[in-house]
């Protein structure tokens, strides 16, 4: 026998560096649900071991993370009924609470690398990611409370912002707001391939942001389609995108690897939170073991394309990469 794959796998230091695809702390991002509030956390039942936190509390999860080489965050507020209305104004109201806490992140961990929520649906009495009316969801008459809402970020110091609403023209519009208002380092990472997908259940528990009325099917894609995120991808670079996201990852690693494939930018994969759920579930019942699962499942998305994964489980890949473990 000339060719004997068995060799390149006789011994953990030749199988370590003939291993094609590695995953490093750096390259993750950890999702935090915050609330207003103090001394409070709350644990997400469909998502365990996740929470919604209060500022301290954010603070505190946020240096034990830092403790673990894990420095980047994108953050999820909840916000309380009374402050929703049907044009999201608190999104950029001066009190905000999620505003003076990317501030006050920024300012004890300056080290750290923030990425924002740009979208309607956590402020809008509607559950929708945009202006609704009569069933409809305006495209361009949104745009004007999302630029807003991107600078209020951007001047509160966030990194990055996450426009999330999946429609017509945002990439263009905010790059140009922020540049306008000064504001040309604040990248964006764009929702290029954002699916209406059945695997949000979870993150709409944790914010209570479910759509009052319909749901999000003439926003988000259509989970049968790949080439239109090839259209999207190609649209967003053009209007100035820094990195392209796809999201969720999982059921979506061929729509990963054709982007990645096809474009210059790096490529961001969203493992969201019924797909962690769903290993959590397994897990707890002891039908899969976690400190196994869980890697091969953050590996599988990198090995198809991804160069970044906003994952639940971020925390706990830098513990078991900490402790020697992987
Ligand atoms: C909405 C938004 C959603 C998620 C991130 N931003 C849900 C939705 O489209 O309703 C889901 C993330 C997850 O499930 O982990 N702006």
């Amino acid at each position: 026998m000339l060719s004997r794959p068995r060799r390149n796998r006789k011994s953990e230091a030749i199988r370590k560096m003939s291993q094609e695809t590695r995953l490093d702390v750096s390259q993750l991002i950890y999702p935090l649900f915050v609330e207003d509030g103090k001394k409070y956390s709350s644990e997400i039942k469909s998502l365990p071991g996740n929470f919604r936190r209060s500022q301290d509390l954010t603070l505190k999860e946020i240096e034990s993370c830092l403790k673990l080489g894990l420095t980047n965050f994108i953050l999820f507020p909840s916000v309380n009924e009374k402050f929703k209305d049907k044009k999201a104004t608190y999104s950029y109201h001066k009190n905000n609470f999620y505003l003076k806490l990317i501030r006050e992140i920024k300012n004890e961990f300056p080290e750290s690398c923030l990425v924002s929520d740009v979208a309607m649906d956590p402020y809008s009495t509607d559950g929708h990611d945009g202006l609704y009316n009569n069933g409809e969801i305006l495209n361009d008459e949104t745009l004007p409370i999302l630029a807003k809402m991107a600078v209020a970020q951007a001047e509160a110091g966030i990194d990055i912002i996450g426009p999330s609403d999946m429609m017509d023209g945002r990439i263009a519009f905010l790059r140009n707001a922020l540049d306008t208002e000064g504001f040309s380092t604040t990248s964006i990472m764009s929702y290029t391939a954002k699916y209406a997908s059945a695997f949000y259940g979870p993150f709409r528990d944790a914010l209570d942001s479910a759509p009052k009325k319909g749901n999000k099917k003439t926003y988000q894609m259509n989970p049968a389609n790949r080439r239109e995120a090839l259209r999207e991808a190609m649209l967003d670079c053009n209007e100035g995108a820094d990195f392209l996201m796809v999201k969720p990852a999982l059921h979506y690693l061929d729509v990963i690897q054709e982007l990645k494939a096809k474009s210059q930018l790096p490529i961001a994969a969203y493992h969201v939170s019924g797909e962690c759920a769903m290993l959590l579930a397994a897990c707890k019942n002891g039908w899969l073991s976690y400190e196994k699962a869980m890697p091969e499942t953050l590996i599988s998305i990198k090995r198809a394309g991804a160069d970044i994964i906003l994952t639940y489980f971020a925390k706990d890949f830098a513990k078991l990469i900490s402790q020697d473990k992987i």
